[in-house]
């Protein structure tokens, strides 16, 4: 008889354990296995270690990410949840993206981070994966990655920063960071008052504290039924967060066994529930264009969550919660008012409740197992029947100005007349220009014109910046107008608030966008009952206008073809806002 060479049968390698998985080619796949446990022995590992179902853990730790400055306490857990279930847990490293030191803007990094992502799930020996992050674009990043990779993956959020305090009031980055910096710009409070203030406004480790996007994507993640709903809110200090952590370890070895995989468990409903809690949190417009882009990742989504999901569901769906900078508190409150569980269980008749879970669970069964009740008094969540604002908090536009659609986040305008408004445009054609002509004592702008700045869209200004909070020119903030109708093809941060139209599109520096062919003087018509952004300007000139926009934006498009290294990429490759601004390789459409 001849001797058995098949190595994987002569080792105690179950036939779940992750090490087989994905095998390197060195053309003789046993040889594979035999040099790929070689190599993982280097570390120590026993034949015992190794043959247990392998749960990798992502390491987004960075000295310069402040966000994820408890990711090695993180992993502590979660590695203590695996191995109590019989798991192994090995941790790898993939690209940290914060939002103050990523330049020109973290978007712009976002897609690279998902790659990243994506590749090192796929390449590596695991059978489920647990995804650390917590900044703005690091959980998009990863759910894009993880969807697209579809092997088991469970996010791991880090969790908000405490507020701070100053003078006996409490205030918190970064929503009070601008409200504060406006008024030592307008003289109200000094040089010594504005620097205590910068001690105060991040006084922990963490996320930041308001809902902003970070907190939006993470409420949203736990909507998607992709962790537990705790893990939405529990401070990135407490030790709440590090049970939870332990407790996705325990998760991570169940999806492990099970192979319940990202595009099993996420469908419609699920992206509908996240978008109900979306609008009933009042979230960052940014997370219309991360949904999108993740919806985009899964081959039975791709075109069926679309800005009209959005606004279908928000004509149902009531604002809720009171934080900032929709309303006055912050994260902590939400997550003492018993967080994404009281709140579901509030906005259940507005939930597809047969929605799957990470755990295997149904959403409806796991509102079910819930003792958590509204049934002690506190401000943060209110009741379907006392809402902040009755409907839509983000809304969206579309007319000849914005034929594939614009975003507005109608409950963070304070001057509701804004909303539906008709004034003459006064145009900047970038954020130069803007810098250079805002403040200028001469520009021809009153209270009722509509600001409109171009070309800061995914390609305009690679990335997309949250440059749309264009600032109330000097001379018209001097005499006391707090607020105007501004537009722009770009973003905003999720703690800002403002009567601003974002993410039109196609882009201005599209040659073919109605957006660029904007010109000062023109009326724009804003009407928020009707849903519409229109220019009241002739097709025909329009048309014409676009015509000589396309000889003239020639040249650009040249230099984009001809552009080196990512940036050459990003602009070749970028779909449009209402796409998610995703590469345009890397949605479901192409073949894996
Ligand atoms: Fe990371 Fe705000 S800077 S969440
Ligand atoms: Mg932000």
């Amino acid at each position: 008889e001849e001797p058995n060479r098949d190595y994987d049968l002569t080792t105690p390698i179950t036939s779940t354990s992750g090490l087989r998985q994905g095998l390197t080619s060195y053309g003789d796949a046993h040889f594979s296995l035999f040099l790929r446990k070689v190599f993982i022995k280097a570390l120590g590992y026993s034949e015992d270690a190794l043959s247990r179902p392998i749960v990798g853990i992502i390491n987004t730790f960075s000295g310069y990410n402040p966000c994820h400055a408890n990711v090695p306490q993180l992993i502590e857990a979660a590695k203590r949840g695996v191995q109590l279930n019989g798991g192994l847990a090995i941790e790898f490293p993939t690209i940290s993206v914060a939002e103050s030191f990523s330049a020109p803007t973290s978007m712009f990094l976002r897609n690279l981070m998902s790659m990243d992502t994506e590749e090192m799930i796929r390449a590596q020996p695991l059978d489920a994966c647990i995804m650390i992050g917590g900044c703005d674009k690091t959980v998009p990043a990863q759910l894009m990655g993880g969807i697209s990779a579809n092997k088991p993956v469970l996010p791991l959020i880090t969790g908000p920063m405490m507020p701070g305090s100053h003078r006996g009031q409490r205030i918190g980055a970064c929503t009070d960071c601008r409200n504060n910096w406006a008024a030592f710009r307008a003289g109200e409070i000094d040089v010594e008052e504005i620097s205590a203030i910068n001690e105060e406004l991040a006084p922990t480790i963490g996320t930041c504290g308001v809902m902003g996007t970070a907190s939006t994507m993470a409420c949203v993640t736990a909507a998607l039924g992709m962790m537990p709903l705790k893990g939405a809110s529990a401070p990135a200090v407490s030790s709440a967060r590090l049970r939870i952590a332990e407790e996705t370890g325990a998760n991570a070895v169940a999806i492990a066994k099970s192979q319940r995989k990202p595009q099993d468990i996420l469908t419609k409903k699920s992206f509908c529930n996240a978008i109900t809690v979306l609008q009933a949190i009042g979230g960052s417009t940014n997370a219309v264009v991360h949904l999108l882009a993740i919806a985009n990742r899964h081959p039975e989504l791709q075109g069926v969550i679309t800005l009209d999901t959005f606004e279908e569901i928000g004509r149902r769906t009531p604002l809720l919660i009171d934080l900032k900078p929709s309303g006055d508190n912050y994260m902590n409150d939400f997550h003492n008012a018993g967080g994404m569980m009281a709140l579901l269980q509030v906005l259940r008749p507005l939930l597809h409740l047969s929605a799957s879970t990470i755990t295997g669970q149904t959403l409806g069964e796991v509102l079910d197992a819930s003792q958590t009740k509204l049934s002690f008094a506190q401000q943060i969540i209110r009741p379907m029947s006392d809402p902040l604002f009755p409907s839509s908090s983000l809304v969206v536009l579309r007319g000849n100005l914005a034929p594939d659609g614009a975003v507005i986040k109608a409950s963070a305008s304070k001057y509701r007349h804004l909303l539906s408004h008709t004034g003459l445009a006064v145009v900047f054609e970038n954020s130069a220009d803007l810098a250079k002509r805002i403040d200028d004592p001469e520009l021809a702008v009153t209270k009722d014109s509509v600001l409109v700045l171009k070309n800061i869209g995914p390609v305009g200004n690679p990335g997309m910046p949250e440059a749309g909070l264009i600032p109330i020119p000097k001379k018209l903030g001097e005499a006391g107008v707090k607020d105007m109708l501004r537009l722009s093809d770009g973003r905003m941060s999720g703690t800002a608030g403002g009567t601003i139209i974002l993410h039109i599109s196609p882009e201005a520096a599209l040659p073919d966008s109605p957006f660029g062919a904007v010109e000062t003087g023109d009326l724009i018509i804003c009407d928020i009952e009707t849903r519409k952004l229109q220019l009241d300007v002739s097709d025909s000139v329009l048309q014409a206008r676009i015509e000589k926009r396309k000889q003239v934006l020639a040249g650009d498009v040249q230099t984009r073809k001809q552009r080196r290294g990512y940036r050459g990429l990003y602009e070749r490759s970028v779909n449009q806002a209402q796409e998610g601004a995703d590469f345009d390789f890397l949605t479901a459409g192409g073949a894996n």
